[in-house]
């Protein structure tokens, strides 16, 4: 088995749980309630694999399908300024002039992150069909973003069959695609998904946490080679892995503050 890169997060507990980062080569799925820091990760990784291979990063680009209209540039550029701050202290460097002679700036990170905003799942599947052809362009992209991948198809009524055929048909369609990418460019395809209430015969009235899962069901379950549940309480952080062929089952706690995440 080829030996495993990575996308760092910048904390040490949430790099270790990942045996290192997020995986390249893999497609790694984020999922967890509302709020649980899914969006924040994810630019945090825009950024970290922007870092020069000097200071440990892949030097390379990203792409960010937003779905859900949560990115923003200017939580970006905070993200990037901490991050040379960081840089500059981890490297002993007497100040950002070698960041910048090395291409790391807040000007170049955010032109390095290929922004699509789609708000339906029709735009999300031609998106991704565009994302492929500017991969092929742009071997230098080793980041691909899908904010969320449930999003989309909030309106698709798991009632209508011929809805529910096209939905299965789309997300199959994609994920023949993110296969081919992770294969051919050995990338890392980030995504991130929302929890949904389980439905049972007898959970329709009893609503509890117990009975969230991640949605999109079954099928799209076995897409991911790796799936990690974030989630907090009492304002601690939470990331456990629910599903990996190569990680151990663990939890880690973590931060996200001004500066991005962190232990
Ligand atoms: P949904 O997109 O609603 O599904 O949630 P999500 O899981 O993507 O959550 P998101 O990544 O948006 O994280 C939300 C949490 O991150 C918030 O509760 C804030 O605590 C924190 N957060 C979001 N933006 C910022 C920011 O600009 N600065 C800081 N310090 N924290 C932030």
């Amino acid at each position: 088995e080829q030996k495993l890169e990575f996308i760092c997060t910048f904390s040490p507990a949430f790099d270790k749980l990942l045996g290192g980062g997020v995986p390249i080569g893999k497609i790694t799925e984020l999922c967890g309630a509302a709020g649980a820091g899914k969006t924040q990760v994810c630019m945090q990784l825009c950024v970290n694999v922007q870092i020069p291979e000097t200071f440990g990063g892949r030097n390379a680009k990203a792409i960010f399908i937003d779905t859900e209209g949560s990115f923003t540039s200017n939580r970006i550029i905070e993200i990037v300024k901490s991050t040379q701050n960081l840089l500059v202290d981890r490297f002993n460097l007497t100040n950002r002039e070698e960041l910048i002679k090395h291409n790391f700036t807040v000007e170049k990170v955010l032109q390095n992150i290929y922004y699509y905003r789609c708000s339906d799942h029709v735009q999300l599947l031609a998106c991704f069909n565009n994302v492929k052809v500017l991969i092929e362009k742009q071997p230098s992209i080793k980041l691909v973003i899908i904010d969320s991948l449930a999003y989309p198809f909030r309106f698709v009524d798991f009632k209508d069959s011929n809805l529910l055929t096209m939905k299965t048909n789309i997300l199959n369609n994609m994920m023949t695609i993110a296969y081919q990418l992770i294969t051919k460019f050995n990338l890392a395809i980030l995504i991130t998904n929302q929890m949904t209430t389980r439905i049972t015969r007898d959970s329709v009235s009893n609503v509890s946490s117990s009975n969230l899962v991640p949605a999109l069901g079954e099928t799209w379950a076995h897409s991911a080679n790796l799936r990690i549940l974030l989630s907090w309480r009492n304002s601690k952080r939470q990331a456990c892995v629910c599903k990996s062929s190569y990680l151990p089952d663990m939890s880690c706690f973590y931060k996200i503050t001004e500066r991005g995440i962190e232990d």
